[in-house]
């Protein structure tokens, strides 16, 4: 199934863009993900939104052809990172490409709370009027004291946290495709 993922960090060094890796590299015989690279959008601004640039025509076409949605994000000051919530904008509007997308939601953070805030402030936006997502219910995939989890190089290593996150996206899978059946 096709997925695209949207990883709330601009950071080269994201220990989210790892975590993203991670899932990308061993789900492949399930899933094909593709990262859209939303750092690279500008501020959403009515003043552009009917005449957006080609990025975010692109990425619109890469949303209606995708099964699901699956957000990786950081959490700042207790909610999700603007660079996610400014494409979560831009895609809310004139276009609603996100609606009725079954979502998976994921975090990593080195601290205890794992992103648990800002999930739960992303579930509220991805409910919203122009974003209407079906986020996989029971399934949470919050991820603290993240950097203890990897080796040097930065790979996920814990052999616990994987097999965790071998049954979310499992559950994830079954849930894209019971979406995707429910409103052909
Ligand atoms: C502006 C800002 C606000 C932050 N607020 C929080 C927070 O509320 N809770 C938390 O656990 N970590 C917070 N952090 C720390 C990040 O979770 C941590 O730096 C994390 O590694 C960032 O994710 P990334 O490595 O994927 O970029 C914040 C970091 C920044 C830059």
């Amino acid at each position: 199934m096709k997925v695209v993922a949207m990883v709330g960090s601009p950071s080269v060094n994201s220990i989210n863009k790892k975590l993203g890796r991670f899932v990308k590299e061993r789900y492949v015989d399930k899933f094909d993900i593709e990262f859209l690279e939303i750092e690279k959008l500008p501020f959403h601004n009515y003043d552009i939104e009917n005449n957006p640039p080609e990025l975010i025509l692109s990425m619109r076409e890469k949303i209606k052809d995708a099964d699901g949605v699956l957000f990786i994000t950081p959490e700042y000051n207790y909610s999700v990172p603007p660079v996610l919530k400014n494409a979560i904008d831009w895609f809310s509007r004139v276009e609603q490409v996100l609606m009725y997308k079954p979502a998976m939601i994921m975090g990593a953070s080195p601290g205890r709370m794992g992103t648990v805030r800002a999930q739960n402030h992303l579930k509220d936006i991805l409910t919203g009027p122009g974003t209407t997502m079906h986020v996989c219910p029971n399934n949470e995939v919050i991820l603290g004291g993240f950097t203890k989890l990897l080796d040097g190089e930065g790979n996920l290593v814990d052999e616990r946290t994987i097999s965790f996150i071998d049954k979310a996206m499992e559950r994830y899978s079954e849930w894209v495709e019971e979406v995707n059946r429910i409103d052909l």
